[in-house]
């Protein structure tokens, strides 16, 4: 039997991969159209270099920083990612192991697992949202997650509902009824140590989101949320405005690239803001946000917390978006990897992977703390950078 143990993002991939149902692993690659964004954001780490020292490297080297407030062991923070039902307890495992290792962990609202159940492990929950429904139904949501302790709204914006990839989108039945269990079998039994930890656990694959639920009302499938949603006309900034200051905390905004739409969410009294593409999931053919970071730094960096998000998968990609300016990193795909891989264990098993990346590759290159990386810190080809809008 394979160890336990991987040691990096790409191994807990390939055991993902081994473990999950093909439909269940493809629906975590996701992507959009032709999958150019999810390229990019992967490559833009490749891009980049690093010009190591060989003598006096730091003995030791400070990892910490604050993000909203929050003071992080290392320059990382879950993100949020809907229905984690490869694993029986999906979000619940993913919230012990941030809790393990002092991360704050953003909670979908499309989440299987309550925030009420999350919260209990004691994690710091970034409650995200999307403008969903009515505004009395926001509010009843926003109300919610303070009741349970949310330190912050994460506002996920990059999302244009785009259909269709060109490597085709898994089938993912609304209600796990008879008829869809044996339309499911197949697949299923080809994967028998991620039906048997099903089994074991006495439950089915969630596709419910308790968090789209008022207190009292049915929870809504997935695809019942996701047509709420469908439905809602898209924000403008005022509606941003408004939801901005019906919560009293920490505000991220989540999906930014332009450093207009930048200025406009620091002018809307955000906290902070993830240059994101939602992992390659949003218009195909947006750069990656590694590209467009350093010009929105420039722009609303000194006064607003930004962060990145897409394509991390090691330590040294850490290294890389500090440098250009991001306070922290959001990662997504990596830590699903590891929860399908080893539940809260493989979790785990990432953060540090990604923790002992980030110390290797800052001994390298001779920083002894992560709040002194600059720009001077990475090669970047000419033309790397872009600046997104005006
Ligand atoms: C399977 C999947 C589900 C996601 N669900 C959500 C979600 O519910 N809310 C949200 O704000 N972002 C969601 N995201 C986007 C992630 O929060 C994050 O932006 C993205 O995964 C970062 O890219 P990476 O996966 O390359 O790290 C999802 C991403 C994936 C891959």
């Amino acid at each position: 039997m394979a160890q336990a143990w991987f040691e990096t993002v790409a191994e807990a991939q390939r055991r993902a991969q081994k473990r999950l149902p093909s439909s269940v692993y493809s629906a975590l690659i996701a992507g959009s159209e032709k999958g150019r964004s999810s390229s990019d954001n992967l490559d833009a780490f490749d891009e980049l270099g690093f010009a190591p020292h060989v003598a006096n490297l730091p003995r030791n080297r400070d990892l910490t920083t604050t993000v909203m407030g929050l003071n992080l062991p290392m320059p990382i923070v879950i993100s949020p990612t809907g229905v984690q039902a490869v694993h029986p307890d999906g979000e619940v495992a993913v919230a012990r192991a941030a809790v393990a290792r002092g991360i704050p962990m953003g909670l979908s609202s499309f989440a299987s697992k309550s925030i009420e159940d999350v919260s209990a492990t004691g994690a710091s929950v970034l409650f995200q949202m999307y403008w969903s429904g009515t505004r009395d139904q926001m509010l009843e949501r926003l109300d919610r997650a303070k009741r349970a302790g949310a330190k912050a709204i994460i506002v996920t914006l990059d999302w244009s509902f785009s259909n269709g990839r060109d490597w085709g989108s898994p089938w993912i039945p609304d209600k796990l009824g008879l008829k869809n269990m044996i339309k499911l079998a197949p697949q299923g039994l080809s994967r028998p140590s991620w039906l048997w930890s099903w089994v074991k656990s006495g439950a089915l694959p969630t596709l419910g989101t308790p968090n789209m639920a008022a207190a009292g009302e049915t929870v809504p499938t997935f695809f019942g949320a996701y047509y709420e949603w469908m439905q809602t006309p898209l924000p403008t900034w005022e509606d941003l405005a408004w939801l901005r200051s019906a919560w009293e905390g920490p505000f991220l905004v989540k999906g930014v690239c332009r450093v207009d739409d930048a200025k406009r969410v620091r002018d809307l009294g955000a906290t902070a803001l993830s240059v994101s593409n939602h992992g390659g999931n949003n218009v195909d053919s947006t750069p990656s946000p590694l590209r467009a970071l350093a010009a929105v730094v420039d722009v609303v960096g000194s006064e607003i917390d930004v962060l990145l998000d897409g394509g991390v998968r090691r330590g040294g990609d850490v290294v890389k978006a500090v440098s250009l300016g991001a306070k922290a990193v959001m990662i997504g795909r990596a830590y699903l990897w590891g929860l399908a891989a080893n539940g809260q264990a493989g979790v785990e098993n990432v953060l540090d992977v990604l923790r002992s990346g980030i110390d290797s590759t800052m001994t390298g290159i001779g920083a002894a703390s992560v709040r002194e990386l600059s720009r001077a810190d990475v090669v970047a080809p000419k033309d790397f950078h872009r600046c997104l809008g005006a």
